[in-house]
Parts: C-alpha cells; structure tokens; sequence
C-alpha cells in the first residue's frame, strides 16, 4: 500500500511569485543555437526582472575572461539565486511585464525536458518558437511543433531570430513564415504571431525596431501578453484515479476509504457515483480529510478520502466518476500520439506497460498511422518500430480495459506514459477511444451493475473473514491435456489449507444454465457470457473458483476478465495453449506436467497474486 496524505496536494507548479497578479507558464523551444536563452536573458533584462547590476556584473566578468558576452551566461548566473528556497527544476526562470508574472521554461533541447513535458511534469499555457533567420527551419523546428500540438499547446508565436545576421530582410522572413505555416496548418497549429527579431540586439523585444520599419506588429513582450489566460475548469466532469481503499481501523469501524487525487471537477456528499471500468455505482457519504474542516464537497487539486453509503468492491486503478456527468471512454484499443524516448525502440506487438492515472496495465503497439522522425517527414512510412525520439500517431492495445478520456476534452486523464522493464520510456496522450471487441459485453455489465443488488457484507470484511481474495482459477488447454484432474486437485489442496473454493467442469454448465443453447459452435460467446456471470456470483460469494475449459483463447479471456471485473483471473494453461498474449495472469504448464508439479506452482501463484495470505 502507498503512503497517501489526505489533504490537499501541493503541486511544483504553483510557484507563489507574488501572491497577487495573475501568472503564465510559457515554454521556449527551438532548433539548438537558435538563440532561446538570448530571448530570455534579453527579456529580462528589458523588462527590469534582473537584480540591480546583474547585467553589467556578469558582462564585466566576460570581459575580464576576454570571453564574448553571452546571453545564456546570465541566466546560468541567475538560476543559483531565482530557485533559492524553492523546488524548482533549473530550466525555469521568472519575468514580468506590467500584465502579469511569467515563468519560462527554457526547452534545453535535451530530452529529460522533452520528457517532463510529454509527462505532464511540466505545464505550459502558450509557447514561443524561436527559428534562426540564417539557418531557417531545422529539425527540431518541427519536431516541437508537433511535440507543442502533441501537448496540446495552441497558443504559439514564433520568433525569427538574428535578423540581424540577414540583414534584416523581409523576404527571408516572408519565405520562413511562408514554409513554417503550411508545416504546422498540417498539425492543426494556427500560430498567433510571427515576430522578425534580434534577440541579441533587442529589436523587436519590448516595442516597435527602427531596425525592421517593414513590421508593425507585436513585439515579443506584447505577443506573450496577448497570449490568453486558460479559463480555469471547474464545470469539467469529476474524474478521480483510485489511488487506494483503507479501512478504518477504530474500535470494530468497518467503514472503507476510498481516496486519490481529484484531477478535474467537483463532487459532494450524496453525489451518486461510478468506478470504472468495473462499473460499479455506490454514493459519497462522507468526504474525509486528514487535518482539515470536515467539508461537503471538494474540488480538483484535492487528494481527499470518501466513504460510500453502499460498499463496493473495487481496486486501484479504477476511474471514479460521476454518475450525473458525461462519461470517459472505456476500452482496450486506442488512438495515441506517442513521443519515444526509450534507447530500445518501441517495437510492435512487444509487451510494455501503459501507465494512465493510476493504472498500469500491459499494452502492445498495434499499428502506426504516422509518424515524425529525424528526417522530419508526417508522411507514413513502413517502419514496425518507433525509435528514439520519434513522434507517433498509432493504435495501442491494452491487455484490459481502462477508463480514460481523449486528451481534448480533459487533460489529465488523457495523458499516459509507457514503461519499459521499469524505466518510463515514452510519453503520449489519447486522441480517441476506438472500438475493441468487447463493447457489447461492457454494456451488458453495466445493466447488471445498474440493478446488482448488494450484500450488507462490506466486500473486503468478507475476505478478511474468508482470508482470501476471489478469484477465477481457469484451467485451460488442447483437448488431450488433464484438465479436469489439475482443477480437482486445486480445489482439493485449496480445502486442505482451509480456503473456500469449489471446482465447476464446463458440462455442469452446458447442461444445466446453458441447456436452452442448441448450437454449441454458435453460440460460444453466450456460454462464456453464462460462464462469466455464474462465476462473478460465486465470486461475490467470496470463494475461490476453479474452472476447467477446453481451447480457450485470448478473445474468450478477455471476455470474463471484462465480465468478472475487478475479480481477478488466473488462467492455468496447460500443454499447447491456443494463447497468444493471455490474460493479466497467465500460469503455463508444458505439455506433460504432473498434477503433483503443477499444483504448488497454482498456489504460489495465487500467493504472488495476493488472492491467498497467510501462507
Ligand atoms: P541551446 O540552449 O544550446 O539550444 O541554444 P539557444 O537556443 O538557447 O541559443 P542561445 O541563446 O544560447 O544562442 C546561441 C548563439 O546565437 C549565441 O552565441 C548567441 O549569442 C547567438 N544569438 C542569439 N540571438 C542572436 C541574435 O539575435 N543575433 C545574433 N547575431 N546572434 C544571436
Ligand atoms: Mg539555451
């Protein structure tokens, strides 16, 4: 269980400047060279940001080490003071003009910026892209504008920079305006403004450049305070990842915490509510935080506690929303845009883990649409994997369903990233749920959800009485293997260390829930469906089920995983298994087994699982 402090939740970003005015965060980004920092710097110290002397101190110094001054010099000189007493990374610094206070991220153009930005943390509002008016549009040019649109970023201005260097000319400006327009029109990216500048010089910055009479648009101070403050979203739908379920412990309570942090919306005491994916649906009794005034209702930025008026049984990982508001999507398949940052390229139909919210589950690539690479080219090309630093639209498959939103209608729950043996190797965002094979199912489950009638038995106290966690123990394989023999003999085992669990062979089904099914071969579907539900309520009994099945294959797992959710399942495979990919538990048992080998390996699994304690 993680340590969770119920409370509110302070988060890096809201850094107190001033605790009046109004604030910004705007990132910088640009080809390496093409004079971020100089923008920067030169704001500053146009705007009167710096510490009395600041300037000339750092230029006297370069002139003491016969080094040319440089920009970039000053803001390394003023990232030791600006961050002191505060946690903040080093690629930030502050401004202001007389709007507003800034904070600039300066896009170091190395990637563990690229990657808190494709994470989420790190947050920007608006962006300004800085192109070199010599060099013109270069690799990285595009690469962040599509990273800007793939972080859905829409406010940008872009800066031509060193028009110095060509004279201020207006036809290179027209020229590079002209190309870099129809680049990001094709990313869905209208920039506000293109502003002809030279950082180093200070033409353009703050007011109008006697230098490039030819413009009479924004300078760049004017452009960021033209950039329009995001209205803050309190009427989005609640969302809440379940981060854990606690249960009090005083004096016999058996209330049961459900806590997290709220990421949008509001939600009170009465509010009716639903966990997805499970779809179960209880009510907000109380709201429970730790050290603060009992309140009524909380809103997003809280990392509150609930208790329910009826208990259901769900884990971490599931959405909580509410009943009453527009709902997430929920699927196995979506459509990402993914930002690679793994050394091992992302490889298809490879197994990774997506981490979303709370959740982390198993995915796979399963196409790719397009994508972005150092050559710089939307255009789809016949590559099978995504490398470093390549930017991709594809289709992800998850191994189950999760709750989720496409990343334009609520940011956090629209953003995932993709873990690597451990390591966070890419970062995305969800464009839309497509349909996976399962949806008519779900639909079903829902209904039953809807008019399950609960037992006055709080779930969790049933399997601390039990000492054990339902589960579905499914024992499947080609028709020679001892099917029958491994599921009797778990039950067994499972009885003589004092666990509830009972064997169900697949003909107890076929001639009895299932005996109105005429055409065994065509109605497959059904008999699983029949299977899943017979078993969810034995489940919700509490027991341990084993389930022996003939040739089951990945469709039919994945089917009474979405009929049992959130019971587990465990599938026990034995000799040539049709699987490919299994379910969230897979146990393989090479053809030739001994009952006596397989069922220790059975328990332990279960034990690994934390479906029986107390070994
Ligand atoms: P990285 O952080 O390494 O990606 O570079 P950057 O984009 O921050 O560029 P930086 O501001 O360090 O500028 C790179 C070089 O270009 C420095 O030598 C600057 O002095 C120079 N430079 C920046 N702006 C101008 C300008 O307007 N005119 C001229 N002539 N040089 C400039
Ligand atoms: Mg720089």
């Amino acid at each position: 269980m993680e340590a969770h402090t119920l409370g509110r939740s302070s988060t890096s970003e809201r850094v107190d400047v001033d605790k009046s005015g109004e604030q910004m965060n705007i990132v910088i980004v640009g080809h390496v060279d093409h004079g971020k920092s100089t923008v920067i710097g030169r704001l500053l110290a146009d705007t009167g940001s710096l510490p009395d002397g600041k300037l000339d101190a750092v230029k006297a110094f370069c002139a003491l080490n016969s080094r040319p001054f440089e920009y970039a010099f000053l803001l390394d000189a003023l990232k030791d003071e600006q961050s002191q007493g505060i946690t903040i990374d080093t690629a930030r610094t502050f401004f202001k003009s007389s709007k507003r206070h800034y904070i600039v991220l300066d896009a170091p153009g190395h990637i563990e910026f690229l990657k808190n930005m494709v994470t989420g943390a790190a947050r920007a509002e608006a962006a300004l892209l800085v192109i070199d008016a010599k060099e013109g549009i270069r690799e990285n040019s595009r690469r962040h504008g599509y990273l800007l649109s793939m972080l859905g970023i829409r406010q940008i201005s872009v800066l031509v920079n060193k028009m110095d260097l060509v004279d201020y000319s207006q036809e290179v400006f027209n020229s590079i305006r002209e190309e870099y327009t129809r680049f990001l029109a094709r990313i869905d990216i209208t920039p506000k403004f293109f502003i002809p500048i030279s950082a180093f010089q200070g033409e353009n910055m703050i007011g109008p450049s006697a230098k490039i009479p030819w413009y009479s648009g924004h300078s760049v101070l004017a452009a960021v305070d033209a950039f329009e403050k995001e209205p803050p979203k309190p009427h989005q739908p609640f969302r809440m990842p379940v981060q854990d379920v606690y249960k009090f412990t005083a004096m016999g309570d058996d209330r049961r915490i459900v806590a997290g942090r709220v990421e949008s919306g509001s939600i009170k005491v009465g509010d009716e509510v639903l966990f997805l994916p499970s779809n179960k649906k209880s009510r907000i009794k109380s709201i429970e935080a730790f050290n603060e005034p009992i309140r009524s209702e909380v809103l997003s930025g809280y990392t509150p506690g609930f208790t329910l008026t009826e208990q259901v049984y769900i884990n971490r990982g599931e959405l909580m929303v509410k009943a009453s508001e527009p709902q997430p999507s929920v699927s196995r398949l979506i459509r990402a845009n993914i930002f690679w940052m793994g050394r091992k390229p992302l490889e298809m139909g490879r197994g990774y883990f997506l981490k979303l919210g709370t959740s982390k589950i198993p995915v796979r690539l399963k196409r790719i649409n397009y994508l972005i690479d150092a050559s710089d080219s939307l255009e789809k090309r016949d590559k099978a994997n995504i490398e470093r630093h390549d930017v991709a639209d594809c289709v992800l498959e998850l191994s189950r369903a999760i709750a989720f939103d496409a990343i334009a209608d609520m940011e956090a729950t629209g953003r995932f990233v993709i873990v690597d043996q451990y390591e966070i190797a890419g970062g995305g965002i969800i464009r839309e749920a497509l349909p996976d094979d399962q949806e008519d199912l779900r639909s079903e489950v829902a209904q039953r959800e809807e008019k399950f009638e609960r037992s006055a038995i709080v779930p969790e106290k049933r399997m601390q009485r039990l000492n054990q966690r339902p589960t579905l123990i499914l024992i499947t394989g080609e028709g020679s293997t001892d099917r029958k023999g491994v599921g009797k003999a778990i039950e067994e085992e499972l009885f003589e260390m004092g666990r509830f669990a009972y064997y169900i062979g697949m003909a107890n089904l076929l001639y009895s829930v299932d005996a109105d099914l005429k055409d065994k071969g065509q109605s497959r579907a059904e008999h699983l469906r029949r299977l899943g539900e017979v078993a969810y309520l034995m489940l919700e009994a509490g027991l341990l089920l084993v389930v022996s099945a003939r040739d089951l294959d990945d469709h039919d797992l994945k089917a009474l995983e979405t009929v049992i959710a959130p019971y587990p399942l465990l599938t026990v495979c034995m000799g040539g298994c049709k699987l490919d990919e299994g379910g969230e538990e897979v146990l393989y048992c090479p053809s030739g087994s001994q009952i006596s080998q397989v069922v220790p390996q059975i328990i332990a699994k279960l034990q690994h699982m934390g479906s029986i304690f107390n070994p």
